[in-house]
C-alpha cells in the first residue's frame, strides 16, 4: 500500500531539508517524498522531536553522515513549525514549535479537514472477511474477538480512503450441525422457547456432542453415524425432513447472530454462506482437475504442496464430497471475480494457519493473479480465567449473557448517581456504550497474537488501558467545556508548557498512528495511541488550568487544546467502532 505526505509537520519539515540538499549538494537525487518517509521520533527526546537520519545519503553524496548533516544544519531555511535544529553527529534534529503547529491544525481538526485526508494512495480495492460462526452453536466472548478485530480493521481501512467490502462466511453446514439435529430429532424431549432459540440450540449441538462421545464404544455408535451421515445428504440434496429442519433452525442462529451484530453496530456489505457455495467449490475442483492441475490419490482429488512445504491438500473425498478448503476456493474465486478486489483479508483464529496458507499457495496454482494479495489476520484465543472455552464442552460465556451482566454492572455502579436525574433511557443507553466500549477496546488493545485472558472487572475499569477509561476522559472535557466562556480569543502562542506541548504533539501524530494501523493489520496501536493521548489530556489539565487560566488569551488555547483532544480521541475511538458518550 502506497501512503500520502499526509502528515503537514513531516511534510513541511521534509521540504526544507529538500531545499538545504538541493542548495548544498547538487547530485542528491532525494525527493520530498523520500525525505518524508525518512523523518521519525528521534530516540531521546531531549534532543528533539524529529529526527533525520543522514546515513544512506553518504554513498552518493561521497561525504560521511556527520558531515552531510552538519552542512544541511548550515543550509537550512527558516521553518515556522521549527525552533530549532541541530546537527547530531550523523542526524539533524529538530525541535518542533507545537504552539504554531497547532495553530495551523486546530481549525483543521475542527472542520474536520485532518480526519478527512486520503491516507492512502491508489488503495487496492479491499475485502475483509470477519465473524464468520457457525450456526446451530451459541457465540460466546471468544467469538467477540474476531469481531471487534475485523470491525476496526475496517471502519480503519474506510478512514484511510480504501474502498471496503465487508463479508462474513457462517459455518452453516458440516458434522457440528449433524450433531445438533440428531440430538434434537432423536433426543431432545423439551420445546424450543419463544425467545432466543438459537441460544438454545446451541445448548443442543452441546448435548448432543457430548452423548455422541459417551456412547463412543457401544452398539450405539454405528448407528449414530449412519443417522448423521444421513442427516448432511438430506441437506447436501435439498430436500427431505432434516433439511427442512435445517432451515427452519439455522434461522433461529442467524436471529441470534443479527441480535448481537445489531448491539455491536457492525453490518455486512455480503453475506457468504458454506452452504452456498458446497456445490459449486466441488465442481471448482472437478474442472481444475480435467486441466491437470490436481491429482486423484486413491480416489481422492487433492494438490500436492510439498514442494511448498505445505503437505498434501485434500480437496475431494472418494465419496465426491468437498471438505472446508474446497469452500474456500470457490469463495475466494467469487471475491476476486464477482467482487473485483484486489487485497483479500480473512479474519480468523490461528488454528486454521495451515489451512489458509494451503488455501492460498492453491489458489496461486490456479492462476488467480491476486492469490498474494490474500492475508490471513490471525489471532490468538480468548480465555476465561479458569482456562479455555469451548461451546463442545459447554463451559463458554454466550455474548448476550456477557452484555447483560456488563450492563447491569455499569448501571449500578457508574451510572447509579444519575438514576433519577437522567431518563431511564438516557441511563441504558450509556450503559450499552460503556459495555461496548469495553468490550471492543479490551479485545483490539491486545497484540492479535497473544492470548487475552478475558477479565470482566479489569475491562470495566476507569483508570488504566481501558475502553471506558478513554470514554470517560472524554466526557470529562466535555462536561468542562460545557461550563466554559466559549467565546474568548484564544492565542496559541502562549501554549509553552512541556505537558501541552505532549498534547499537541500526540495530536498530530493520529494519522500517522492510522498508517501504522494498516500497514502492520494492527488495531492495537490505536488503542496505545488512544491511552496515551487520554492519559496526556490528564497530564496537561492537572497542571494547566484552563477556566482559571487568567490571561484570556491562554484560556481560549487550552480550550481548543481541549477540544483537540476530545475530537482527537472521539474520532479514535469511531475507528474501534467505540462511541464516545458526552456524560458519563
Ligand atoms: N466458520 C469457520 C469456523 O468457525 C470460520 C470460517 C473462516 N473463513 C473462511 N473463509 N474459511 O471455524
Amino acid at each position: 500500500m502506497q501512503f500520502s505526505l499526509h502528515n503537514q509537520l513531516k511534510k513541511s519539515v521534509a521540504q526544507t531539508i529538500f531545499e538545504a540538499l538541493q542548495n548544498t549538494f547538487a547530485e542528491s537525487d532525494a525527493t520530498v517524498e523520500s525525505i518524508y518517509n525518512m523523518i521519525g521520533p528521534t530516540p531521546n527526546p531531549k534532543a528533539g522531536d524529529l529526527a533525520f537520519p543522514c546515513f544512506s545519503f553518504a554513498k552518493q553524496l561521497k561525504s560521511s553522515p556527520v558531515e552531510i548533516s552538519k552542512k544541511l544544519h548550515e543550509a537550512l531555511g527558516t521553518n515556522s513549525f521549527i525552533e530549532k535544529a541541530q546537527a547530531q553527529g550523523p542526524y539533524l534534529n529538530f525541535f518542533v514549535n507545537a504552539s504554531a503547529l497547532f495553530k495551523d491544525a486546530f481549525p483543521k481538526i475542527k472542520s474536520e479537514e485532518f480526519f478527512n485526508q486520503n491516507i492512502v494512495e491508489n488503495a487496492p480495492k479491499t475485502i475483509v472477511e470477519f465473524s464468520q460462526p457457525n450456526t446451530h452453536k451459541e457465540m460466546h466472548v471468544g467469538h467477540m474477538r474476531n469481531l471487534c478485530l475485523g470491525d476496526a480493521l475496517i471502519k480503519i481501512y474506510r478512514y484511510a480512503g480504501v474502498e471496503t467490502i465487508s463479508t462474513t462466511f457462517p459455518g452453516d453446514v458440516g458434522t457440528h450441525v449433524a450433531k445438533c439435529l440428531w440430538y434434537y430429532t432423536k433426543h431432545n424431549d423439551s420445546q424450543p422457547p419463544k425467545e432466543r432459540k438459537g441460544a438454545w440450540l446451541g445448548s443442543l449441538y452441546t448435548k448432543g456432542n457430548n452423548l455422541l462421545e459417551e456412547q463412543k464404544g457401544t452398539p450405539q455408535e454405528e448407528e449414530n453415524r449412519k443417522e448423521l451421515t444421513e442427516i448432511l445428504k438430506q441437506i447436501e440434496k435439498g430436500e427431505g425432513h432434516y433439511y427442512d429442519l435445517w432451515k427452519e433452525t439455522k434461522d433461529w442462529s442467524v436471529e441470534l447472530m443479527q441480535e448481537v451484530y445489531d448491539w455491536a453496530k457492525v453490518g455486512f456489505d455480503t453475506w457468504y454462506w458454506e452452504s452456498d457455495v458446497d456445490s459449486s467449490s466441488v465442481e471448482l475442483v472437478k474442472k481444475y482437475y480435467e486441466k491437470g492441475l490436481f491429482v486423484k490419490d486413491d480416489g481422492a482429488i487433492g494438490i500436492d504442496l510439498s514442494e511448498d512445504k505445505l503437505g498434501f491438500c485434500l480437496l475431494l473425498k472418494s465419496d465426491g464430497t468437498g471438505l472446508y478448503a474446497t469452500k474456500d476456493l470457490e469463495l475466494a474465486r467469487r471475491k476476486f471475480e464477482d467482487q473485483h478486489v484486489d487485497h483479500s483479508v480473512y479474519v480468523v483464529d490461528n488454528r486454521q494457519a495451515l489451512h489458509f496458507k494451503q488455501v492460498f499457495k492453491t489458489l496461486e496454482k490456479m492462476g488467480f493473479e491476486k492469490a498474494k494479495d490474500c492475508y490471513h489476520l490471525q489471532y490468538e484465543m480468548v480465555e476465561l480465567p479458569d482456562g479455555a472455552m469451548s461451546s463442545r464442552k459447554g463451559n463458554i460465556v454466550p455474548i448476550q449473557s456477557l452484555i447483560d451482566q456488563m450492563v447491569a454492572k455499569i448501571e449500578n455502579t457508574y451510572l447509579e448517581k444519575y438514576k433519577g436525574e437522567w431518563t431511564q433511557e438516557e441511563i441504558d443507553n450509556t450503559a450499552n456504550m460503556i459495555a461496548s466500549g469495553a468490550i471492543k477496546f479490551g479485545m483490539n488493545r491486545i497484540d492479535p497474537n497473544k492470548k487475552i485472558v478475558f477479565d470482566m472487572d479489569e475491562w470495566l475499569k476507569l483508570e488504566g488501558e481501558s475502553g471506558p477509561y478513554i470514554q470517560y476522559v472524554y466526557a470529562r472535557i466535555q462536561s468542562m467545556l460545557s461550563k466554559l466562556n466559549d467565546d474568548v480569543e484564544a492565542d496559541y502562542s502562549l501554549l509553552v508548557d512541556p505537558f501541552e506541548k505532549q498534547a499537541m504533539m500526540l495530536i498530530n501524530q493520529f494519522n500517522d498512528v492510522v498508517e501504522n494501523a494498516l500497514k502492520n493489520y494492527k488495531t492495537s496501536l490505536i488503542c496505545n495511541y488512544l491511552y496515551d493521548l487520554a492519559k496526556a489530556f490528564n497530564q496537561f489539565y492537572a497542571n494547566c488550568p484552563v477556566a482559571k487560566a487568567g490571561e484570556p488569551g491562554l484560556v481560549g488555547a487550552r480550550r481548543d487544546l481541549s477540544i483537540a483532544c476530545a475530537e482527537t480521541l472521539k474520532k479514535g475511538l469511531a475507528l474501534l467502532g467505540v462511541e464516545a458518550p458526552n456524560r458519563m
